[in-house]
């Protein structure tokens, strides 16, 4: 394990290797690690259709020379990413009190797979801002310095060195609902002072994601029973509304946000996680069941004031109750997405639009996209009938960690693969990429 990186005396010796088993490759070492390990290319990246006379059909672009959708670059602040496939944060339950909440070995070889695998974005499972925010007993942290180079050490290193662009899930989950082995708060906090010290929690995690443990970027864990029930539950009996403008939810919630903003660079994005509606979480806390506290229109609009408080990234995931059927959820959820990003172009703000969709194939992930923004003037428009920016895709990559080349050899692509897996991938050399 490495800090720093160390002196790299010893690597100038290989500084380039040529395979005696392929003459024709001559491997560059990376300048980043101190072992031999190949500089990588931008992984998942497309470089040609595997078979030219095919041409990309069916996707709108007429112009048989771009990518499908899936391989399709696009930016989010200062960040490129090479397609639009990203891995949805999953807890893994993988740690514990005794390490300190701290990235194991576990999560070093899950996110280190994932990272030579080629995703667009990882997003790291959701990892608690103090020690009262944690889901489980067996939840990442990230409150203290140390966990923070354990992170770095851990998964975000590697990752780097694989050119992958990896965030985090910042979380914080009601505190009363305490499980086996959760912290307790303290009972003599007052309710401002509660809140204030939430507000501290969530800034000074998301400054030790970025200055230490580096992520590329944070999501706002802001689903069914985080930052929004959480308030709820401290303080106690009715559950706020949360359509108006002014109340406490959605105040604190942008002072979070503002808060974050103020300790991280400029060019960090911030996605925020949320569902396109909540009901109230419990019966007994006074609100009828299935009563909803935010309903769809207030999605877009707090959507609308997230990306003027310099959020990039709307994720959103479920909320779609009075629908019965699954097929009637997909179809509800997507006209939502659709209304969701016509709104946020309508109001001229950049915000990118996701959630997951129970994807299976690269044929349904293809629907779901949008085509590029840039020169498109009616994107997002009346005649855009397509509902995603990019995809966020979770129990696909349990299955399979390669979804990524699997897509991609199922849409005729080839895509760039790690020096030492692309040898077996495209002997051909058809891997390498030109820089
Ligand atoms: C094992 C597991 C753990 C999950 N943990 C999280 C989590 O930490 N944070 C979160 O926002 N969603 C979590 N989810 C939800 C996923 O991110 C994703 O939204 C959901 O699985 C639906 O997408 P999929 O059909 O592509 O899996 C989890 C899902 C699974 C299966």
């Amino acid at each position: 394990m490495y800090i720093s990186k160390p002196p790299l005396q010893p690597l100038s010796a290989v500084k380039t290797i040529v395979m005696s088993y392929n003459t024709k490759s001559s491997v560059k070492a990376s300048s980043k690690v101190p072992y031999f390990f190949p500089e990588q290319p931008i992984l998942g990246k497309f470089i040609k259709f595997k078979d030219n006379t095919k041409s990309d059909t069916g996707r709108g672009q007429n112009n048989e020379t771009l990518p499908p959708r899936l391989f399709q670059p696009f930016k989010i602040k200062n960040l490129t990413v090479p397609n639009r496939i990203a891995v949805s944060p999953m807890c893994l339950y993988s740690t514990s009190k005794i390490e300190n909440y701290k990235p194991t070995n576990f999560h070093q070889i899950h996110y280190g797979a994932l990272s030579l695998k080629g995703p667009g974005l990882i997003i790291v499972e959701c990892t608690a801002v103090s020690p009262r925010g944690l889901i489980t007993p067996n939840d990442l942290g990230l409150w203290s310095y140390e966990q923070a180079i354990e992170h770095r050490n851990k998964i975000v290193n590697f990752a780097h060195d694989c050119n992958s662009l990896i965030g985090i899930q910042l979380g914080y989950l009601d505190n009363l609902h305490v499980g086996e082995g959760r912290e307790t708060k303290q009972d003599s906090t007052s309710f401002d002072d509660l809140l204030e010290s939430i507000r501290k929690e969530w800034t000074d995690s998301a400054k030790l994601a970025i200055d230490v443990a580096k992520y590329d970027f944070i999501e706002i864990q802001g689903d069914h029973g985080h930052i929004f029930d959480s308030i709820n539950n401290i303080d106690n009996n009715t559950p706020l509304k949360l359509a108006s403008n002014d109340n406490a939810k959605f105040c604190l919630v942008l002072k979070i946000i503002d808060s974050i903003r103020s300790v991280i660079p400029k060019h960090v994005p911030l996605f925020y996680r949320m569902s396109a509606s909540q009901k109230a979480p419990q019966k007994e806390k006074g609100a009828k069941d299935h009563e909803k506290l935010w309903d769809f229109d207030d999605t877009i609009e707090f959507a609308i004031k997230l990306a003027e408080h310099d959020v990039q990234v709307i994720d959103i995931t479920g909320g779609f109750y009075n629908f019965n059927s699954q097929t009637e959820k997909i179809n509800a959820k997507r006209m939502f997405m659709k209304r969701l990003r016509t709104s946020i172009f309508r109001k001229n703000l950049s915000m990118l639009v996701t959630g997951p969709e129970n994807l299976e194939t690269s044929q349904e992930a293809e629907q779901v996209l949008s085509p590029m923004r840039e020169g498109k003037k009616k994107e997002g428009g009346e005649d855009d009938d397509k509902i995603q920016d990019f995809l966020i895709i979770g129990q696909p990559f349990l299955r399979n960690s390669s979804l990524v080349t699997e897509w991609a050899d199922e849409l005729n692509c080839i895509i760039s693969q790690p020096v030492q897996y692309s040898w077996g991938f495209y002997p051909s050399n058809d891997y390498k990429e030109k820089k």
